[in-house]
C-alpha cells in the first residue's frame, strides 16, 4: 500500500527540497510542493520551548483556512507552562500521554457546532476545523517544529477540565514541538517512528461516479498489508 522511493528523479515532482528523513519513505506521484511531504507525525518530543513568534506563526496560518459561510468554527486551546500541560495530559489515554508528556505544546482543537449569526446548526464544524488543523501541521513543519494530532482522548474530561460551552465540541488534541531522540520512546513505538506511506491517489480518486471496484482494491491491500505485519 505503502509507496516508497529513493529516486532523486522524484525531485522533478516537488517544489521546494524533501527532508532527508522522509526521503527514504515518501514520494509523489504528481507535482507538489515538497511541504506535504515533508509534514509527518512523530512521537518523539525535544523539551525545547516553542518561542511565542513560532507558535503564533501556526495559529496564523489555520486562520486562514476556509469555511462554510466564512464561520471560523475553529479553537485552539493550548498549554504551554508545565501546570498546563499537566492539565491537558490528564484527559489523554494512557498509550498518548506515554509520548504526550514531552512535548512543549499540547493544542485542543475545539469547533463551535452553531452559526453565529443565527444560532442554527453549522454542519461542516468538524470539516472546516479539520482544515484549519491541517493548516497548522503544515505551517508547524515549515516552521521547523513537529505536530502530532489525537483523537484519544477523553473529550467529557477536556470539556470539564477546560470549561468549554455546550455549543463547542472538543476534536482533537495535537502535540508539537521538536524533534526529540526516538530513543526517548517507550520500546513498542520506537520502530513506528518513521514517516508513512500512502495508498496511491488512483484508489482514492473516482471520476463521474463512486466506483466500488477502487474500494474493493483498497481493502484487499489493507489485507495484505495486515497478514504482513
Ligand atoms: C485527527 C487525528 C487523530 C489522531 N489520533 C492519534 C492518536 O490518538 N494517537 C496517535 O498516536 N496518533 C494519532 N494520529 C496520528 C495518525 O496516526 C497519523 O497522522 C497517520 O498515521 C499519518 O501519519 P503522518 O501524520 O505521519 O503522515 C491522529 C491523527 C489525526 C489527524
Amino acid at each position: 500500500m505503502a509507496t516508497q522511493n529513493t529516486n532523486d528523479e522524484n525531485d522533478d515532482m516537488l517544489n521546494g527540497e524533501v527532508a532527508e528523513e522522509v526521503r527514504p519513505f515518501r514520494d509523489a506521484e504528481h507535482k507538489i510542493a515538497a511541504a506535504f511531504l515533508n509534514r509527518w507525525s512523530p512521537r518523539a518530543f525535544a523539551p525545547d520551548p516553542i518561542d511565542d513568534e513560532t507558535l503564533m506563526s501556526v495559529f496564523e496560518a489555520a486562520r486562514w483556512a476556509a469555511s462554510s459561510y466564512n464561520e471560523q468554527p475553529w479553537r485552539f486551546v493550548y498549554a504551554r507552562s508545565d501546570e498546563d500541560r499537566k492539565r491537558f495530559l490528564d484527559f489523554l489515554i494512557p498509550g498518548n500521554q506515554a509520548w504526550a508528556k514531552d512535548a512543549p505544546v499540547l493544542v485542543v482543537v475545539v469547533a463551535r457546532k452553531t452559526f453565529t449569526f443565527n444560532g442554527k446548526p453549522n454542519a461542516t464544524h468538524h470539516f472546516d476545523s479539520g482544515c484549519a488543523s491541517g493548516y497548522m501541521t503544515l505551517q508547524a513543519s515549515l516552521n521547523g517544529l513537529y505536530a502530532h494530532g489525537m483523537v484519544g482522548f477523553d473529550p467529557d474530561k477536556a470539556r470539564a477540565t477546560l470549561e468549554i460551552p455546550d455549543d463547542f465540541v472538543p476534536l482533537a488534541v495535537f502535540a508539537l514541538g521538536h524533534r526529540g531522540a526516538t530513543e526517548s520512546l517507550p520500546a513498542e513505538l520506537r520502530e513506528r517512528e518513521e514517516p508513512s506511506g500512502r495508498r496511491p491517489v488512483a484508489e482514492s480518486i473516482m471520476e463521474g461516479r463512486f466506483h466500488l471496484a477502487t474500494e474493493k482494491k483498497a481493502e484487499a491491500d489493507t489485507e495484505i498489508d495486515a497478514g504482513n505485519s
